[in-house]
């Protein structure tokens, strides 16, 4: 019998720490993130949500602990490396390239299959412009295929850094906070993306606010506060627990 528990599991982090001097912003975290399912991370500002994700992505190295990426551990290495492994993520200041065009945004994240005086080299440029275009589609911005991404409006700025995410071909997603400001006919669309993603095997780990999104998405909850992990379960128990919706509203509210 195999053990669909840890089988299934893409990366696992174990008692993960990590100060600033004495701020302690990742305190004992330990959380898997299973293949095929949407992770959502819940928690007031400064939690510790964006952290926890530079920690995975190499942008900055732990304190303590360990973070394993198919059962092998990633910590110290640089993050182009991991990025390389499978694991993509999206900004909170989004960090697109303001001076060039949309298709080129996207462009720039596929990676050529050959170069073009080889064999194989035209057909497979033609496929990378192919696949822009398509992505560009899903996320309604192939009119906009010229523009520069800094004369974009915000919600296709949004929109701008999915489409990018898509056209990796990483495994695990990592997005902070990419539906925040959307109106409810554009979040409508990006879940109804991100669905299909997942549908077609990628894994999300999500850090996400609007709690429509939060209900319409996850297959599982964590929720973070001051660097830890109150909770970790399925989002009916984590979301109607009135500890967690107290520290969260508080916080709303403050
Ligand atoms: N590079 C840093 N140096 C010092 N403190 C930091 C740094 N990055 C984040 N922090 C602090 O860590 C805490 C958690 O931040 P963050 O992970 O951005 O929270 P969240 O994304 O949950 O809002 C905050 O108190 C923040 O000020
Ligand atoms: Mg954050």
């Amino acid at each position: 019998m195999t053990d669909s528990s840890t089988q299934d599991v893409l990366l696992r982090i174990t008692h993960l720490q990590k100060h600033f001097g004495g701020l302690h912003v990742t305190n004992d975290v330990t959380l898997d993130m299973r293949a095929g399912i949407v992770t959502t991370l819940v928690g007031p500002n400064g939690a510790g949500k964006t952290t926890l994700f530079n920690l995975i992505t190499g942008h900055l190295t732990p304190s303590g602990g360990d973070i394993l990426w198919q059962g092998e551990s990633i910590v110290g290495q640089p993050h182009w490396k991991i990025a390389r492994k499978g694991v993509a993520r999206t900004f909170q200041d989004l960090r697109l390239f303001d001076q060039m065009t949309v298709y080129e945004n996207v462009l720039t994240v596929t990676e050529p299959v050959s170069w073009l005086w080889q064999p194989g080299g035209r057909t497979g440029r033609k496929a990378r412009q192919d696949k822009v275009m398509h992505i560009l589609e899903r996320t309604r911005l192939a009119d906009k295929a010229n523009v520069r991404a800094i004369d974009l409006a915000y919600a296709e700025r949004k929109f701008l850094s999915l489409a990018r995410i898509m056209a990796t071909d990483a495994k695990l997603w990592l997005l902070d906070e990419p539906a925040s400001g959307l109106d409810r006919g554009s979040y409508e669309l990006f879940l109804e993306l991100l669905r299909s993603e997942v549908r077609n095997g990628v894994t999300v780990c999500i850090i996400e606010h609007n709690l429509d999104i939060v209900i319409g998405i996850s297959d599982r909850i964590a929720f973070l506060d001051q660097g830890k992990l109150l909770a970790d379960g399925d989002p009916d128990t984590v979301l109607n627990d009135p500890h967690l919706a107290a520290i969260y509203f508080g916080d709303q509210a403050a």
